[in-house]
């Protein structure tokens, strides 16, 4: 079984514009997804959204923003102005951050699709019970967070890969899902703690998934991406 690149989002961990110009070389000719996190954007600035643009790939912005609703709604009409395709917000900031951010968002130019985090994927029931002090176990809260950001004006949601299943039952299938999370079976799971491999997230009805250090770690990130597409990472 192969995997469409167009549902790879790889992740430009890195703390500069050049490192991350290294990566984009290696995946040129692939019409995957490029993902600028909190270390580039804040390391180097928006020119790596300028120039990845400009090689064709397309783009989430992961700046994941978390404020009152009135400082959230002013980033995301700056954040729009830049060429992204894929921006979002946590949905912990609430159903009225979440709107006023969709808002922002359905007004812009580029009109990105807009995605609420819900539980991060390095969070485990554990954690979530000690330290938020949020019962139950994490499917319940990540479908708690998933109406309330469908309710919001959200258009998806980021998630685990094993999640997507009540996620897509319950708010329909063209509700988007991207999930991080995504393991090689042979690979450390570092600080991830609900992960599964590229053909499991695939198999559970995933619409992108998006994966950073077992590419951007590789010795040969091109051969790991090309493993990935035939399903054998
Ligand atoms: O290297 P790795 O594959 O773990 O990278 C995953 C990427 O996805 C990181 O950039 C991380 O910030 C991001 N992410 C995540 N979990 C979320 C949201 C984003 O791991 N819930």
């Amino acid at each position: 079984m192969s995997i469409s690149p167009e549902s790879i989002i790889i992740a430009l961990d890195y703390p500069s514009i050049s490192d991350a110009m290294k990566l984009l070389q290696q995946l040129e000719g692939y019409p995957v997804w490029v993902k600028v996190g909190m270390e580039l954007f804040y390391g180097d600035g928006p020119g790596i959204v300028y120039a990845a643009k400009e090689r064709g790939f397309r783009i989430f912005l992961d700046l994941k923003l978390h404020d009152i609703p009135n400082t959230v709604e002013k980033a995301m009409k700056v954040l729009c102005k830049l060429p992204i395709d894929m921006v979002n917000v946590h949905a912990a900031g609430g159903s009225e951050m979440m709107k006023r951010a969709s808002g922002a968002v359905k007004s812009s130019l580029s009109s990105p699709s807009l995605l609420a985090v819900t539980q991060l994927t390095s969070t485990t029931t554990e954690q979530m019970n000690v330290e938020q002090r949020i019962p139950g176990n994490i499917q319940e809260s990540i479908l708690t967070y998933s109406r309330l950001a469908q309710e919001s004006g959200c258009d998806g949601v980021v998630c685990s890969p094993h999640e997507v299943p009540i996620v897509k039952d319950s708010l329909g299938k063209s509700f988007l899902t991207v999930t991080p999370g995504i393991r090689p079976s042979s690979e450390d799971y570092w600080d991830q703690k609900r992960v599964t491999t590229p053909l499991e997230a695939i198999k559970l009805g995933t619409n992108y998934m998006v994966i950073g250090r077992p590419i951007t770690g590789a010795m040969a990130p091109r051969t790991a991406l090309e493993d990935l597409l035939k399903g054998s990472l």
